[in-house]
């Protein structure tokens, strides 16, 4: 049997999607550079706020740090072949920026920009469009230690950093993204301080948010300045759509707060403005925002990439109840009777991403979207010596948001594209390896790479779409 042929015999799962999509749709996966790239000390990296925050006791799953990951540095031709067996036509990856400037300012390593240089080559050799993000979340630590993103100047280099890897790389890359999830940039790693730098200061998640964004305004220009004409450039936003179990006057507040938040990046990039009482709800104290920062944050974009796992869902919780709280939120629930949850813990609620589509594009009229990110982490199990990994939930998680985005094209979304979250099992984050995202099972003490069944499955569906 060959490796991609549809799925193995003992999953049970009907593949068939029963769906055409656009001849010239983009079916790709991600990954991001700390996520699976490992190397952490070699060719000039200079170390990032994840090393740190992954080095620091108590933060991370058994204290798991990205400094092997999946040994991607080391193993780009091979990696890049998997991609070819799946049949991808776009790889979504991120580039280390203090693999360029280990200092986040100052003398650039070539090193670093060879290294992406040649994935570019070996991408494009294989006929795979390759999608860069410039930020998925690897501050260089030499400029959090000059204030990270509570410091304006951290947008001022961002822009710098991206022109570099613009001339170096703009000859061939056609797909640009500033950042990724600025949200969980801002909440995660300065609010709730569960991702690095692991500040927790709600007070200063204006000001974070804020010098994402002029950081993203700033680089915009500088991308299309030194790129082919006709390239597309864009930002990645996550989107957690928020919905009411009931219709009591608490929970519809709760709903509204949380749209909000949903639209903390995607307003003034897209209308000029944030959304009003944003700043209320944050508890944040209001940035302090130039004259000219709303005319750069709000530049046209080519493209909008939406992150797209799970919903939330508010319930009423009578006084007297302990709430239940999800990542500063209370009374979400989550455990929705009926419904099925990812190892994350993540509802699985595909049709909310045919609506939250349909939101985006009412909302917005953003000229083209792409799901830059779609996936769920289960417990997969390998048994040591296959050729297989049957992930039969996993497949039909893709196989039943890939239906749902297909709906909303029916509806009339510009959507161009969508990127599987993620090519390989990789560094969770704060859950080290404990979770795995893959449509390639990863053995990280062999660092053999073995395709799922789902992996398979999506080898079969690009096949077919063709
Ligand atoms: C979004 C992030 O961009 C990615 O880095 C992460 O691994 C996935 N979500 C899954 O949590």
């Amino acid at each position: 049997m060959s490796l991609i042929n549809g799925e193995h015999p003992q999953t049970s799962v009907n593949p068939n999607i029963s769906m055409a999509f656009p001849k010239d749709f983009v079916w790709g996966a991600a990954t991001a550079a700390y996520q699976i790239e490992g190397a952490t000390n070699e060719d000039g990296r200079g170390l990032t706020i994840w090393d740190q925050f992954a080095a620091t006791p108590g933060k991370t799953f058994l204290g798991q740090t990205g400094e092997v990951a999946t040994d991607h540095y080391h193993r780009v031709a091979e990696d890049v072949t998997l991609m070819k067996q799946l049949g991808l036509g776009a790889y979504r990856f991120s580039v280390a920026w203090s693999r360029i400037l280990p200092q986040g300012t100052g003398t650039i390593n070539q090193a670093g920009l060879d290294f992406y240089d040649h994935l570019v080559d070996e991408l494009l050799a294989k006929n795979i469009m390759p999608m860069l993000t410039l930020y998925h979340w690897d501050l260089p630590l030499a400029l959090h230690e000059r204030g990270g993103w509570l410091n304006r100047d951290t947008a001022l280099a961002f822009a710098d950093y991206a022109e570099i890897v613009a001339r170096r790389l703009g000859d061939r890359v056609n797909y640009w993204q500033t950042h990724n999830e600025p949200w969980c940039i801002a909440y995660l790693g300065y609010g709730i301080g569960i991702h690095a730098p692991g500040e927790k200061n709600v007070a200063h998640l204006g000001s974070v948010g804020h010098h994402l964004l002029v950081a993203h305004g700033l680089a915009v220009p500088r991308l299309r300045a030194f790129s082919q004409p006709g390239t597309q450039v864009g930002i990645t936003l996550n989107f957690t759509p928020a919905y009411g179990a009931d219709q009591h006057p608490e929970t519809l507040k709760q709903v509204e707060k949380a749209q909000r938040s949903n639209r903390w990046f995607s307003d003034p990039i897209f209308r000029g403005a944030y959304p009003e009482g944003l700043f209320a709800d944050l508890d944040c104290d209001e940035p302090a925002i130039a004259a000219e920062d709303f005319a750069l944050i709000n530049a046209p974009l080519d493209f909008l990439g939406v992150n797209y796992y799970t919903r939330t869902l508010f319930q009423w919780q009578p006084e007297g109840s302990t709430p239940v709280e999800t990542a500063g939120q209370s009374n979400v629930i989550r455990s929705v009777p009926g419904s099925q949850y990812t190892a994350m813990g993540w509802e699985i609620c595909p049709l909310v991403l045919t609506d939250l589509l349909l939101w985006l594009q009412q909302e917005y009229s953003v000229p083209a979207l792409y799901i830059t990110e779609n996936g769920a982490a289960f417990d997969d199990k390998w048994d040591g010596e296959s050729e297989y990994v049957v992930d039969s939930e996993r497949l039909l998680y893709l196989r039943e948001h890939i239906r749902a985005a297909g709906e909303a094209i029916k509806q009339g979304v510009p959507l161009r594209g969508y990127f599987a979250w993620s090519l390989l099992d990789n560094y969770e984050w704060m859950d080290g390896y404990s979770k795995r995202f893959g449509l390639i099972y990863v053995d990280y003490a062999s660092q053999r790479r073995i395709i799922k069944n789902s992996g398979r499955w999506y080898a079969s569906l690009i096949k077919a779409q063709r």
